[in-house]
């Protein structure tokens, strides 16, 4: 919501603008008419009945038009970082393009003893603004295609994109009718709350084995969130809301997007490498994301530090854990204290964490990320952020933008790594061992498991 009216302040001021930009190009160009003969005494003493400097005035009200326009979205817009398949963390030499860089990589990679490719839990498929009433969207999760639609009730459905009768896609040209989804080849009829075929337009009567399979499926924080079970199960747990953004409290000011060439669990496994953060996370934010940079000596007077612990929750919440990161900022070997952050970052099955801040004088808000694979060994990753509406959007956006700048080292590490299923760890890695018994509650015996290699396309 918060989104939509940015957007429509966006084009207010763009209307606004384009219409004194009209006014200011007429009077220019035809003063005649609109002061009733001759240019005004100001403009002839000045010159501007000139062509050329007509000219350059509207040169000038363009130049003026576009900084306004760039002023307005930095300040006010929500930050959208959307990045492609290729755009992070592969390393483009010797001619090839990132493409080619990184299809050679997914060839190269052992995929020798992987865990299970999908857990068993809740993942994100949409953001919900991105999902109008009527609106339906082809979607593919765990290496499946569905079909997300919204119904005229309001409420979000997530079936599985292919009809039954003859296997055309949903979501490639279906209809919202009510509650329904109506398929673009023969018009059968299913509906969004059990995925029961209500009509077929050229039959008497609906067989009874007339479904589509139905996502459990919610909607919350701004998330159109699916379960998924091997074994068809339902739900153990929920994911918890947040309610400062239900209450509008907390609103939406952007989101960033990647897809990460690796095993799901080893994104979150992050959280309980506490010695990779003093080595990857150190470098100021300012070195960048290039790997082979960040420890550039110019930017070595801004420094990271992190203090962080890792545990799981016990029941009846065990399957959340919690990491908890107290940031601290150096320049030039000094501590900035009012530059201190403590985040608790709570993880809630194995595809969703909420990152909490909390800061003296910066205010609150949560960073959601959520970790949803698209195939075995690719991960689309998002995190959205929700800041109390009283705090300017150019700080969370930085905060936004601070976490992407360290997501995209990881990201460069995790494209380019293979899984390691007997790590050699050291005593002070121990929490990875307990982050990895942890995170095997999420398989169970049948849960799908990569059987070629080639199990994926290229990019
Ligand atoms: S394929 Fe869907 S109605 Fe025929
Ligand atoms: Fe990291």
């Amino acid at each position: 919501m918060e989104n939509s009216r940015a957007s429509l302040m966006f084009k207010a001021a763009a209307v606004a603008a384009i219409g004194l930009t009209a006014t200011f190009v007429m009077l220019v160009q035809d003063p005649d008419t609109l002061f009733g003969g001759g240019y005004p005494e100001l403009w002839r003493r000045t010159g501007l009945a000139g062509a050329p400097t007509r000219a350059a005035a509207c040169i000038f009200a363009g130049v003026f038009l576009l900084a306004m326009g760039w002023l307005y979205r930095l300040l006010f817009a929500p930050l959208e970082l959307l990045r492609g398949v290729d755009e992070v963390g592969y390393i483009a030499e010797d001619g090839r393009s990132r493409a080619q860089a990184a299809n050679e990589v997914r060839r190269r990679r052992k995929t020798g003893e992987l865990p299970p490719v999908y857990p068993n839990g809740w993942y994100r498929v949409l953001d919900s603004h991105m999902l109008e009433r009527g609106d339906v969207k082809s979607v593919t999760v765990l290496g499946q295609q569905v079909a997300v639609f919204r119904g005229q009730d309001g409420k979000a459905y997530v079936v599985d994109a292919y009809c039954p009768h003859l296997g055309a896609n949903l979501a490639v040209g279906g209809r919202v009718v009510g509650g329904c989804i109506e398929c673009p080849f023969h018009g059968w009829q299913f509906r969004g709350t059990d995925g029961k075929c209500v009509r077929i337009p050229y039959a008497d009567k609906v067989p009874e084995f007339a479904k589509v399979r139905c996502w459990p499926s919610c909607e919350i924080n701004g998330q159109v969130l699916v379960w998924f079970h091997c074994d068809g199960l339902e739900p153990s747990w929920r994911v918890p809301e947040q309610s400062e953004i239900t209450r509008g409290e907390w609103v939406y000011r952007g989101r960033t997007e990647h897809f990460i060439n690796a095993h799901i669990e080893e994104i979150p496994e992050n959280a309980a490498d506490i010695a990779h953060l003093a080595h990857l996370h150190t470098p100021g934010i300012v070195s960048g994301v290039d790997l082979r940079y960040t420890n550039s000596k110019t930017w070595e007077f801004i420094r990271h530090d992190w203090k962080v612990e890792w545990k799981p929750e016990p029941e009846p919440d065990k399957h959340c854990s919690q990491m908890l990161v107290k940031h601290a900022l150096t320049v030039f070997g000094r501590h900035w204290p009012l530059l201190d952050l403590d985040v608790v970052a709570r993880q809630v099955g194995p595809g969703v964490v909420f990152l909490l801040f909390e800061h003296s004088f910066l205010g609150r808000g949560v960073i959601m990320h959520c970790v949803t694979p698209v195939e075995p060994l690719l991960q689309c990753v998002s995190h959205t952020i929700f800041y109390q509406s009283t705090i300017p959007p150019l700080v969370p956006k930085f905060i936004l933008r601070a976490e992407c700048i360290q997501f995209e080292r990881d990201v460069m590490i995790w494209n380019n790594k293979t899984y390691i299923s007997k790590p050699m760890l050291v005593k002070e890695d121990s929490a990875i061992q307990k982050h990895r018994r942890w995170f095997s509650q999420f398989y169970s015996e049948n849960s799908p498991r990569l059987r070629y290699q080639h199990d994926t396309l290229d990019f």
